[in-house]
Formats: C-alpha cells, structure tokens, sequence
C-alpha cells in the first residue's frame, strides 16, 4: 500500500509515493516558472500546476516501480492564497495572482475601513496582507470588471489540480483560512465577510478537514497520470501547515522553522489564538480540529540565493559560506535587511527593501555572507518572539528544515540568535510528505495526524545555543530592530523613484 502527496508549489510540483512504513519510494519533480509583469506583479498560468502534475506523478510512479492500483490514496498541498479564477464551465479566467504578489494594498485599506480592523482580525486571525486572497479578489473586480462579470469559481492553486483530479471543487481549511474570507474559530466562510465584501458565497467551494476524502479519480485523469481510476482524493492542506504535518509539528509545544526561499516559523494550537494586532498569521491546521500560528518573512533562502546569484553565481552554496565560518558573530559590525521582496511579518510593507548597513573598508566577502544569514535569523527571530510573546504553550522544541536548514554554520547562527535548540528530523520532503501523511490518515492506514508523526517522525540531530554569541547577537538584534522604523519612510520614497 502506497500514498501520493502532490506539492503544487510556486518554482515546481512534487510528487512524492510513500510506502505504508512512512519510507519514501518515488519522487518527480516538474518545474516551471512565474512572471512578474509589473513591478509588484507575480502571475502563473493554472494549466503549469495540472501539465506539472502529470509529469511529476508519471515520474515519481516509475522511481517506485509500483504498480498504480496499490496506491490507496492521494493528498494534496501547495503554495497558498494565490487566486484562481473560473468561469461556470471551470475554464480559467486569467492567470493566477500569486501569494507573493503584492500590487493589492489600496483594496487591503479597503478591507479594513469596510470590515473594522479589530473586527477583521477577530473574524479571520489576520490582518487582510496584500499576500491574503480576499484582496486580490478586490482588485479584479476594481480592474478587471469584464472578467469579474464571469467568475464562477474561486479556486486556491492545489484545488484546481483537484479539480482536474476529481472533477469536484473543493477546498480544505487550512488553505481557506488563508483566503482570509472564513471565521477562524467556526472553520466556515464567514457569511458576514463575504456580505460585506459583496463576494457571491456560491463562488466559494465546500470546506473539509485536512483529512477527510474530497473526491475521487476520474477516469480521464487517470488516462493522464496513469493512476487508478476511484483512487481517493483527500483534502490535504496549504504548504505550510503540510510542512508542519511534514515535520511533527502537530501538537502545541513544537515549533517548526521553515529555511525555504520564505522563512516561517509555526507552531500549533490547540484553540484559535489569535495575535491581537494580527502580526503573526493564525489559520486552520490541516490537522483536524487543530489551528496553528505563524510568522513569514518573505526573502530568507531566497535572500541567500539572490546573494549568490548576483555575487558568486559559480560558487556552490557550501563554498559560498565556508569563508563565513571564520567571521566572528555579528561580522564585525556588519547587519543585512532581508527584505527584498517587500515583507510580512512583523512588518507587512511591500515596499520595505533590503540592504547592508554598516559597511566599512574592512568588510570583505565573508563578513557580507554571514551578515545575510545573520539577518536573515534576526527576521526569523522577530517572529520568533511574537510566538513567545502570544500566550500560547511556551515553545519546548524548534524543528528545522528547507533548503537553508542544510547549512550547519545557519543552523548554529539560527540557534544563536534564537537562543533556542533547534533539531533536524529524519523527513526531508517538506509539504509532499505532509500530504502523504494526510492522505495515509484519510484512508484510515493511521488513526490521527498525531500518531502518524509519532511513528514516522524522528529528531536526528541537534544544535545548542553558544551562550557568548547569544549576548552578542542580543545587542545587535536590538539594533536590527531599529533599522526597518528608521529606514522606511526612506524605503517609500524610493519605491517611487
Ligand atoms: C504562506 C505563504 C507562502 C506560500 C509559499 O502564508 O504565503 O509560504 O504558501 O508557497
């Protein structure tokens, strides 16, 4: 017996065949890219994610060798919030406007002049980001009145792969509340919101439990992925909270740092706790009956390969940080402001920008390697703190993964900063391994989320905190907190330039 998580991300999908011991088989990826046709813009056409399915799943089916009928289900994750438009035929209606897409802020003012801010905080667990789906929505009716007239459907990206899957439109909470269109507490769309925001409730699709069976395969699906026609399709969850599921971040305590080109760090809740002034995100969980709370920052892998590519585009990223290694904590003086792609939390601005502060004749290389992986941790820890600051269960453990989590000089920098344990488990498919996990439970092959990580899921190594560096990293993190309030008027102006 087998289960197949599918990761619609933003770079790639994945597709990933697990074996009943929670081993991992067969993995296919198929990659794609995403346009930017205006500054602030990030478009990605629906028919990439359904062309990259296909593909990724007949890759991942012949790594396995196995035979398709003995797949027993499949659950799906993906990049979140991105909007997908769909006329009454289910024929997409313009490109997807992704979750990275940041040209939504007057309809987000909107939103909270309309809604209250307190009230919308209250309601949905955030506050309306440029990022969020409900804007994006905002900003086609304001733009695009024609396409508006036609929509049917709103879809999120890994639900129109559902769609092509099942022929069902169907959507779970987890990614819902990223839409910032439910109420949180109830798990519904909020009847009240959508009222007010004047969005057609009929255009929204039925919510499930991050668990629970969604529809099944088609045959004309399974005469393009080559898997078993009736295969169960399970609701799965947005990318985040199948990373947690991914690493065992499914109980309250256990906190997830997530190194990928955004950095998050989440933790589960047991309640719907939510950050008063909506700093950090709380959304459903993909574990049922669960909510989690978290923090992005926008560019925290993606600072480092930005670094690289414009400065060392042939260095291996472990030759890249070698030299950084021999540079004291705090490289001499030297802070990076990671936010190059504008930012979330704690400040959501899309037009905060980056920058190295403090250069001097000394500075060489290394000191700005390791000042952009030191920033990077001090954008982390800035939502690090907010979780610790919010009153839910203080945070015993701090799990680890991503491309950036590789890096041991990181980790140790990260655990520094932190002042906290970090440990790595033994599952590094991230998402698509979520999704298998959920989908496993949806076919009842485990009893719970909960107990499938805890057969599955295993600590294999751990960083401490080096109590010298903690105290240097104390003083310099104060003075990072005072750069974004200095610098953004300076940042807008810029922005206009
Ligand atoms: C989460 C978020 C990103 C995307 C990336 O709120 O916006 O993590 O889901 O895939």
């Amino acid at each position: 017996m087998y289960f197949l998580g599918i990761d619609v991300s933003t770079t790639a999908t994945k597709a990933l065949l697990m074996d009943r011991t929670g081993v991992v088989v067969g993995v296919g990826v198929a990659q794609y890219g995403f346009e930017t046709p205006q500054p602030l813009w990030s478009e990605q056409h629906p028919n990439l994610w359904w062309a990259g399915t296909q593909n990724a799943i007949h890759a991942a089916l012949q790594e396995a060798s196995i035979n398709p009928d003995e797949i027993a289900s499949v659950g799906l994750t993906g990049q979140m919030h991105g909007l997908v438009l769909l006329d009454q035929s289910g024929r997409v209606l313009r490109k997807a406007i992704l979750w990275n897409d940041q040209r939504t802020q007057p309809q987000c003012d909107e939103i909270h002049h309309l809604i209250g801010r307190k009230r919308f905080i209250q309601t949905t667990g955030n506050l309306a980001l440029t990022g969020f789906t409900a804007p994006k929505i905002l900003w086609v009716r304001e733009n695009e009145p024609e396409l508006y007239a036609q929509i049917a459907h709103i879809l999120l990206p890994k639900d129109y792969v559902r769609l092509h899957l099942t022929g069902v439109y169907a959507m779970d909470k987890a990614d819902g509340a990223g839409t910032v269109l439910m109420d949180i507490r109830e798990r519904l769309w909020s009847d009240t919101l959508l009222e007010a925001l004047n969005i057609p409730p009929e255009w929204l699709p039925p919510l499930f439990e991050g668990t629970q069976i969604t529809g099944w395969i088609t045959s004309e699906a399974a005469k393009v992925t080559g898997l078993r026609p009736g295969t169960p399709v399970i609701a799965g969850g947005g990318d985040q909270s199948a990373q947690a599921v991914g690493v065992g971040a499914v109980n309250s305590g256990i906190a997830a740092l997530t190194l990928g080109t955004s950095g998050v760090i989440f933790t589960s809740t047991d309640q719907p706790f939510i950050e008063p002034e909506g700093r950090l995100h709380a959304f459903c969980h993909a574990v049922p009956g669960k909510w989690h709370l978290m923090g992005v920052m926008l560019s925290a892998a993606g600072s480092l390969r930005w670094y690289r590519d414009q400065f060392s585009p042939d260095l291996s990223y472990e030759n890249l940080l070698k030299p950084a290694v021999d540079i004291a904590a705090g490289s001499e003086g030297l802070l990076f402001l990671p936010y190059l792609t504008g930012e979330r939390t704690p400040h959501p601005d899309p037009l905060a920008r980056g920058g190295f502060i403090g250069l001097t004749v000394r500075h060489g290389a290394a000191h700005c390697t390791r000042a952009v992986l030191e920033g990077v941790a001090f954008g982390l820890k800035d939502s690090f703190e907010l979780l610790k600051a919010s009153g839910v269960e203080s945070i015993q453990q701090v799990r680890v993964s991503g491309g950036g989590a590789k890096s041991p000089l990181w980790r140790q920098i990260l655990a520094n900063v932190l002042d906290a344990e970090l440990v790595t488990v033994n599952t590094t498919e991230g998402a698509a391994y979520g999704a298998a996990i959920l989908a496993g439970v949806g076919v009842e092959h485990w009893n719970s989320v909960e107990g499938a990580c805890e057969s599955l899921i295993k600590i294999t190594d751990s960083v401490t905190p080096h109590r010298a560096q903690v105290g240097t990293y104390q003083t310099l993190y104060g003075l990072y907190c005072q750069l974004y309030p200095a610098l953004k008027p300076i940042f807008h102006q810029l922005a206009h330039i």
